[in-house]
């Protein structure tokens, strides 16, 4: 049975993405060879660098980390699966959910709507006040420059342009390791209620490390609706897909395979 006759209903297909979608925009994933969990930064455990508590114990050396990654990020341009959604999305309108957890903002700069996209890991353009000073989420200040070589350190300028008026630090607004999903700053609620919703969910390039998007897949697979993943690697959510009457694990790479996937939904225009 063809893709677009498995979907039944009128609840929004939800898509469901993860580093490798960036991949071929030159962006290292996180478990990959030359991922960022493997690589991390000269002095440090890469996982370590990625906690509240190394925010606590070495703010400067977590901000010249996180802006060698953002200025990786600005250095890259969508490519054909994240314009895929995009087109998508503005065919299908309110049918169209994207939930990704990447930070690397190449969704929103593709053309995504930020009001159909949940950043759920945050988004390495905006930050936010460690003592929590309104507003809850802000762009990153105007003073830090977007490109970043990997051993620059911060000048005194950008150090205080990295401190609210309250004079605590700002902090990346990124999900740590050590940190919880909650719904105000990473829509936790919205994604289970995308997952409850779905009429099909189609998960890219995601080696399902992390427990939302696992949530989501077994909610997805205990409906009985279509989980389509697409990876050029078996991984847990592939072989969930597999065991699933209605899985299937479309195995390549993001820029194939997803776009052609897409014309083969065949959605009508809402
Ligand atoms: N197209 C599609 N998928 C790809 C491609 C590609 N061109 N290249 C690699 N992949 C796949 C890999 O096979 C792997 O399954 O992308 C996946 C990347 O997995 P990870 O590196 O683990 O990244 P991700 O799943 O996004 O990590 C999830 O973990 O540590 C946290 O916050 C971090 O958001 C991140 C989360």
């Amino acid at each position: 049975m063809t893709l677009s006759k498995q979907i039944e209903g009128e609840g929004p297909i939800v898509f469901l993405t993860g580093a490798g979608i960036s991949a071929e925009s030159g962006i290292p994933t996180f478990r990959g060879a030359e991922g960022y969990w493997r690589v991390g930064s000269r002095n440090y455990q890469p996982t370590e660098m990625a906690t509240a508590q190394a925010f606590a114990s070495m703010p400067e050396e977590v901000w010249r980390w996180y802006l060698f990654r953002r200025g990786v990020c600005h250095a890259a341009a969508p490519n054909a699966a994240h314009l895929a959604l995009v087109a998508l999305e503005q065919r299908i309108g309110d049918r169209f959910l994207l939930v990704t957890q990447n930070v690397d903002g190449l969704h929103l700069r593709a053309g995504s709507s930020p009001a159909r996209t949940y950043q759920i890991h945050g988004n390495l353009d905006l930050c936010r006040c460690r003592s929590g000073c309104p507003p809850a989420v802000r762009p990153l200040p105007a003073a830090i420059p977007a490109d970043w070589a990997k051993e620059r350190s911060l000048t005194d300028a950008e150090l205080s342009a990295l401190r609210c008026d309250c004079g605590d630090w700002l902090r990346p607004h990124v999900l740590w390791f050590d940190e919880s999903y909650d719904e105000p700053r990473y829509r936790y609620v919205s994604a289970l209620r995308a997952a409850e919703a779905a009429v099909a969910l189609i998960v890219v390039g995601t080696s399902g490390a992390t427990t939302l998007p696992a949530r989501m897949c077994d909610m997805i697979a205990a409906r009985g609706v279509p989980l389509i993943v697409v990876d050029p690697e078996p991984t847990v959510f592939s072989a969930l897909a597999e065991r699933s009457p209605r899985g299937q694990f479309r195995r390549g790479s993001a820029s194939v395979v997803l776009p052609s996937l897409i014309e083969e939904l065949d959605l009508p225009p809402s």
